[in-house]
C-alpha cells in the first residue's frame, strides 16, 4: 500500500507533518508494511493535509485529514474524495507545466524521468542553439513574472550577443501578494526548473545559472538544493550533460526579501551582492546582465515550462489559448474564497468563471466586490468586468494586467480607500529610492488619499495627477504601476470615497 502525504509547506503548514509521523506510528503498531511518499501538493490547497492512498486499483484522495483521523484511514472508514483526478477543481484544469507536481516524489529523478522528465531536455541536447530558441519561439511562450515579454525572442538576444561568459537567471523572488506557483513548482517538482534552466542554457550558450530564491522560502531552498546536488551526481547538470558535449551548472542563491528585488535589475545587482537598486534601461540585461554579461533573466514559470514545450512540441502548446496568450497560466486563487489554489488553465477563462466557479464565490457568503489580479500593483477589478477573459491584451484592454496571475479577492465588506492607501504605503515602503516620482510620490500620496478620508474633495483631482505622474516618470513598474491599484479603486468604487468624505463631515 503506498500512501502519499504532501512535503509542500502550505500543506506542512496545515498539519501535513503531524499526519505522516501518525501514519507511519499507526502502521508500525498494526505491523502494516506500507510506502509512505512525501508527494508535492496537487495544489488544492483548502483540501489540505490532502492524503492520497494506493491499494492497488488507482490513488483515492482524503482531506483535510488531521492525526486523529489516521487510524480510521488505515481502517478504510474515513470518507474518501474519489480519485483526487476527479475532484471538479482538478479535473478541469489543463495541467502542462504542473503535469508531475503533486503526482511524483519530488526528489526521485527515476519518479521524474516515468513521468515525461527529462525528454525535453534529451531532445534539446541534439539541437543547435538557434533551433531550439526557434522552438521556443514558435510555441508563443511569453514571460510568466509579469511583463508578458516573449521568451523566444529574449534567448534569441542573448543567442546574438557575443561574450566569453553568459549566464542564465532564475527569478524566484516570488514577491506578488496572493502568488505561490514558483514555490509550488520548486518544492513539488524540482527537476523540471533544473531542466528548464539547462535546456535554456543550451539554447544561448550559457554554461552557468543562478536561482535567486527568497529567504521567505526556506522548504524551496532546501529542496532545490538538494535537486541540483542529485541532478549533478547524475550527469544532468554539469560537464558534458546527457552526453551532448555541452555543459551547463547552477547555484541557488537566497535573497533577502525586498519586493524590488524581483525586477529583474535590482535582482542581478542583488545577486552579485551589491545593494538592490534598479538600473536604467538600457543596457538589457540580455547584452549586459549579471557581472557585465549577456544575461536571461527569467522568472520560475517560464522555465518550468521549457522542458513540456520540448517534450511535446512547440504546436502542441500553441494549440492552447487565445490571441497572443498561448498555452496555459497557473492561476493562483487566493483571498476570500471557498476553494483556494492553484489552477492551470489554457489561457481565456473569463475572470468571473474563475472567481465564482472554479473559487467558488466568497468563503465568508458575502457579494464578491474586487478581484486585485496581478499583485501588490494589479488593478482591482470590479464584477462588471467579469467577462474579461484571461489573457494579457485582454486584461489590459480592461485597465488591468496579469502579472503573476495571482488573484485575491475581497468581499462587500472591503473599503477600497483603505485598499488604495494601501498600495500607496507599500510603494513607499518598498521603493528602492532611485526615482523622485517613486520615492517621494508615494509618500505624497498615502497623505493625499489621507486627506481624502478626511474630507478634503479638492484632493481627488490632486491624486489623479499624481498617479500620471508617477505613470510617466518612474523608473520601473513598482513607482510605475502602483497607480493601477490606487486609480481603478477611485474609478470603480467611487462610493468608499464619497463615504469617507461624508464621514469626515
Ligand atoms: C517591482 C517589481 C517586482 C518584480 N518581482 C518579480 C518577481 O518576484 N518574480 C518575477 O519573476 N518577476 C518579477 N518582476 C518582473 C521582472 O522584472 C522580469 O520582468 C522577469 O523576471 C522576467 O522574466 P519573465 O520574462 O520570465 O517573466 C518584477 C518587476 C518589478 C518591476
Ligand atoms: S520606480 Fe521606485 S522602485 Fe522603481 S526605480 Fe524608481 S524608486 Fe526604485
Amino acid at each position: 500500500m503506498k500512501i502519499y502525504v504532501p512535503m509542500d509547506s502550505a500543506a506542512k503548514a496545515l498539519g501535513a507533518d503531524e499526519v505522516a509521523a501518525a501514519i507511519a506510528a499507526e502502521a508500525a503498531s498494526r505491523g502494516l508494511d506500507i510506502d509512505l511518499i512525501r508527494n508535492g501538493t496537487r495544489g488544492m490547497i483548502w483540501l489540505e493535509p490532502l492524503v492520497e492512498i494506493d491499494r492497488g486499483a488507482g490513488r483515492e484522495g482524503y482531506g483535510p485529514v488531521t492525526a486523529a483521523d489516521v487510524p480510521a484511514l488505515l481502517d478504510g472508514t474515513l470518507d474518501s474524495l474519489g480519485p483526487v483526478e476527479n475532484i471538479p477543481f482538478f479535473a478541469r484544469q489543463t495541467r502542462l507545466t504542473f503535469a508531475r507536481c503533486g503526482v511524483t516524489d519530488p526528489l526521485s529523478l527515476s519518479d521524474y524521468e516515468a513521468n515525461g522528465g527529462l525528454a525535453g531536455l534529451r531532445r534539446a541536447a541534439a539541437m543547435s542553439g538557434a533551433e531550439i530558441v526557434e522552438e521556443v519561439t514558435r510555441s508563443g511562450l511569453r514571460g510568466r513574472g509579469g511583463a508578458g515579454f516573449p521568451t523566444g525572442i529574449k534567448w534569441n538576444t542573448v543567442l546574438q550577443a557575443q561574450a566569453d561568459q553568459k549566464y542564465i537567471v532564475c527569478n524566484a523572488d516570488e514577491g506578488d501578494s496572493g502568488t505561490f506557483a514558483d514555490r509550488m513548482i520548486m518544492e513539488g517538482d524540482p527537476f523540471c526548473l533544473i531542466e528548464g534552466m539547462a535546456i535554456a542554457g543550451l539554447a544561448v550558450g550559457a554554461t552557468k545559472g543562478y536561482v535567486y530564491l527568497r529567504s521567505e522560502y526556506p522548504d524551496a531552498i532546501r529542496v532545490m538544493q538538494e535537486a541540483v546536488r542529485i541532478a549533478r551526481a547524475n550527469g544532468i547538470l554539469g560537464a558534458g550533460i546527457l552526453a551532448s558535449g555541452r555543459s551547463f551548472d547552477m547555484e541557488i542563491r537566497t535573497g533577502a526579501g525586498a519586493y524590488v528585488c524581483g525586477e529583474e535589475t535590482s535582482l542581478l545587482n542583488s545577486l552579485e551582492g551589491k545593494r538592490g537598486v534598479v538600473r536604467a534601461k538600457p543596457p538589457l540585461p540580455a547584452l549586459e546582465g549579471f557581472r557585465g554579461r549577456p544575461t536571461v533573466v527569467n522568472n520560475v514559470i517560464s522555465l518550468a515550462t521549457v522542458p513540456v514545450i520540448l517534450e511535446k512540441g512547440a504546436d502542441h502548446y500553441a494549440d492552447f489559448g487565445l490571441g497572443r496568450s498561448r498555452g496555459t497560466i497557473p492561476v493562483q486563487i487566493a483571498g476570500n474564497v471557498k476553494y483556494g489554489g492553484l489552477f492551470e488553465t489554457a489561457f481565456g477563462m473569463p475572470l468571473g468563471e474563475l472567481v465564482l466557479d472554479i473559487a467558488g464565490g466568497t468563503a465568508s457568503g458575502r457579494p464578491v466586490k474586487a478581484v486585485q489580479v496581478g499583485g501588490p500593483l494589479g488593478a482591482y477589478m470590479p464584477c462588471g468586468k467579469f467577462e474579461t477573459p484571461f489573457g494579457y491584451e485582454e486584461f489590459d484592454g480592461a485597465g488591468g494586467l496579469i502579472g503573476h496571475a495571482g488573484i485575491v479577492v475581497f468581499d462587500d465588506s472591503a473599503d477600497m480607500l483603505q485598499m488604495a492607501r494601501f498600495a500607496m504605503e507599500f510603494c513607499a515602503v518598498e521603493s528602492c529610492g532611485k526615482c523622485t516620482p517613486c520615492r517621494i510620490g508615494a509618500v505624497r500620496g498615502v497623505e493625499t488619499i489621507d486627506r481624502i478620508a478626511a474630507g478634503d474633495p479638492a484632493a481627488v483631482p490632486l491624486l489623479t495627477d499624481l498617479c500620471e505622474t508617477m505613470t510617466d516618470g518612474s523608473l520601473c513598474a513598482l513607482g510605475g504601476f502602483t497607480p493601477y491599484p490606487v486609480m481603478s479603486a477611485l474609478t470603480h468604487f467611487p462610493d468608499d470615497f464619497a463615504t469617507a468624505k461624508e464621514a469626515a463631515e
